[in-house]
């Protein structure tokens, strides 16, 4: 992965929240790099020791980017993930983006539900613990003939060792308990868009 400092600049600036920026790979464009620049510490901390707890649990990264470890960079320590692209190879948008525009976007609204029907599933099966579930905190990766939601932030459980991550029974609790805030959420943030509702009921 190159020797020394990672160089970021404007150019290579993909997205910013509220506490990281990320910026495409120097060296690979097939990865992200994420800066804390707003007191989000914690956060990492946390993101990382959950990583290390999916990574031993070997799990199937359907669902989330994979995490590659840290590198330092010229604006601070910075955490190295895949970067998810739609397959024109432009950076995936976040869910939020899809729901703000749905006027443009009407076509694609059944395949983004099959997509979320599908990540729910899917963090069921794997067992995957995610704080608060947030449409700007999920991309939709589109793919020719289908699409494809990522969680991309917020990521892991407060406790490491809570009884929900080693008890699946209990852990589907708790994403089912997540997922009900998050429809809920979508409601609270959308309902004023006629199609919405219709859409959050299937989920
Ligand atoms: N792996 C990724 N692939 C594609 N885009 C990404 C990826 N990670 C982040 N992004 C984009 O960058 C934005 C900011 O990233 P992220 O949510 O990790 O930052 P944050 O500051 O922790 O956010 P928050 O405001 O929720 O605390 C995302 O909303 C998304 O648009
Ligand atoms: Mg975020």
């Amino acid at each position: 992965m190159g020797t020394g400092m990672l160089e970021l600049t404007s150019e290579s600036l993909v997205g910013k929240g509220l506490h990281r920026e990320v910026h495409v790979h120097p060296n690979d464009s097939s990865k992200c790099v994420k800066v804390v620049v707003l007191r989000g510490e914690e956060e990492t901390r946390r993101e990382q020791a959950y990583y290390h707890f999916l990574q031993r649990k070997n799990i199937e990264w359907v669902s989330l980017p994979r995490f590659y470890g840290n590198e330092e960079t010229n604006i601070g320590p910075g955490a190295v993930f895949d970067l998810i692209r739609d397959d024109d190879g432009q950076v995936s948008k976040t869910l939020e983006f899809y729901l703000d525009n749905l006027e443009s976007y009407q076509a694609l609204i059944p395949s983004i539900a099959e997509s979320l029907r599908f990540l729910k599933a899917d963090l069921i099966s794997q067992n995957i613990i995610t704080m608060t579930l947030k449409p700007k905190n999920m991309v939709i990766q589109r793919l020719s003939q289908q699409t494809h939601c990522l969680i991309i932030d917020n990521i892991g459980n407060s406790d490491v060792l809570a009884i929900s991550s080693y008890i699946p029974y209990f852990g589907r609790l708790k994403i089912e308990r997540k997922w009900d805030k998050f429809k809920a959420l979508l409601v609270r943030q959308f309902s004023h868009k006629l199609a919405i509702n219709d859409f959050i009921e299937h989920l």
